[in-house]
């Protein structure tokens, strides 16, 4: 098992974080990273000369190579966005210019809804068809409901990575090449993937792909979008403004190249520099430690909490599924129960998860859930200290 808590400044004397899957720990690398910015050279970048400025734009520009050396991308195929929401967002808007009225958009029933809105909001603006497709009742995705619903006028497939409630790895690149098969555009939710898993972008068959900075050990603030240059290239940005324009006259405006027309006004400089030391964080650690450390306290979390007497756990077995695990207990609010372990120093998250369809579609209790989620830097003893949690407060509720 890896051993790198004393990375983690947040992680004093009895502190139980099992809520990575919301936001993961920052490395004390990547704090520095960024003291070391706003100490040494604080200036914007993309407009001064002045040294600070070229040094700025130098650090930004360097987190952009590493972003793209990580994912297996060109550097002009990533933007800096403010968090995956973002990143999912602007995918629309850029597939907004192909989807036209009788259209179909297609997406998964365990979407967070970064990336479900969207595409049900882009479906109402174009009068095209939002469909959902389904998973089975134990969480695996239904490959025979999407192929039904995989018509010849499908035009998007949007398709998480990872599941943020069930854990679930749909195999998104089995989809993707049955969705370019007709001819849609496919995009990929990697919010809960990268921070666990490596991806070479391009393999995925996806078009375009939204990540969280923040989840992958990274500064608040900060998200990715990966997309195809040939899509990039005369893409609609989401805002529109300074530092993405290379002209603009009287009344009339031409856009920058790929990536700076999609990255309008100042940028959080400070947190891409901080998310350019995460990436060699997680290199540094390296993708099948994380792996093999995660895999096992997955599959110890998964064990120890189908072994409590009246929890009830939600979608695939450990050898299916990320590094996270949620599940109710039977009698007591989500809540409640997420308070309670609070007040014990264990952090877990409680309720619908952005994902208000996936708990209705599959009945969950309260239609809300209490999640826990291992990171690197967690142990046995911190899953342990969650079950006895659970214990205690079935006693403190007399359940
Ligand atoms: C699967 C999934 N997609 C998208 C998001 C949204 O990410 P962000 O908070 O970076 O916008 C999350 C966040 O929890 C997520 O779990």
């Amino acid at each position: 098992m890896v051993d790198c808590r004393a990375e983690f400044p947040a992680l004093r004397e009895g502190v139980v974080y099992l809520d990575s899957g919301a936001t993961s720990l920052k490395p004390r690398t990547v704090i520095e990273a960024m003291v070391k910015y706003y100490e040494e050279f604080p200036a914007n970048v993309h407009r001064g000369g002045y040294p600070w400025a070229n040094r700025a734009t130098e650090a930004y520009e360097e987190s952009r190579e590493k972003v793209a050396r990580l994912l297996g991308a060109h550097p002009d195929e990533v933007v800096f966005t403010k968090n995956a929401t973002e990143a999912l967002n602007l995918a629309a808007s850029i597939l907004g210019e192909y989807v036209k009225e009788g259209d179909r958009i297609l997406v998964s029933v365990m979407e967070h809804h970064a990336n479900f809105l969207p595409w049900m909001r882009l479906a109402r603006i174009k009068g095209a068809e939002f469909v959902i497709f389904n998973v089975t009742p134990d969480g695996y995705l239904d490959l025979n409901d999407f192929k039904k619903k995989l018509t010849h006028n499908t035009k998007v497939v949007a398709l998480t990575m990872a599941s943020n409630v069930l854990g679930t790895i749909p195999p998104f690149k089995r989809v993707a090449k049955m969705a370019r098969e007709v001819g849609a555009y496919v995009v990929l939710d990697g919010a809960q993937y990268l921070s666990h898993h490596r991806v070479r972008v391009r393999e995925t068959g996806a078009h375009l792909i939204g990540f969280s900075g923040h989840k992958i050990f990274g500064p608040m603030g900060t998200g990715i979008l990966w997309g195809r240059k040939e899509l990039l290239k005369d893409g609609n940005p989401l805002l529109i403004g300074g530092s993405m324009i290379k002209d603009v006259g009287f009344d009339n405006y031409e856009l920058e190249e790929t990536p700076k027309r999609y990255e309008a006004g100042t940028p959080d400089v400070g947190g891409v520099i901080g998310l350019g030391a995460a990436i060699d964080f997680i290199l540094k650690i390296g993708y099948d430690n994380i792996l093999a450390h995660e895999g096992e306290l997955t599959r110890y979390l998964y064990e120890s909490l189908r072994s409590v007497p009246g929890v009830e756990v939600y979608g695939p077995p450990p050898e299916d599924r990320t590094s996270l695990v949620a599940f109710n207990l039977r009698g007591l609010h989500p809540h409640d129960l997420a308070w309670y372990l609070g007040e014990m120093g264990i952090m877990v998250r409680s309720g619908g998860h952005c994902a208000h369809p996936l708990h209705k579609f599959l009945d969950i209790p309260y239609h809300q859930s209490v999640r826990a989620s291992v990171s690197i830097f967690n142990t046995k003893g911190d899953v342990d200290r969650l079950v006895e949690g659970i214990e205690r407060a079935k006693r403190a509720f007399r359940l």
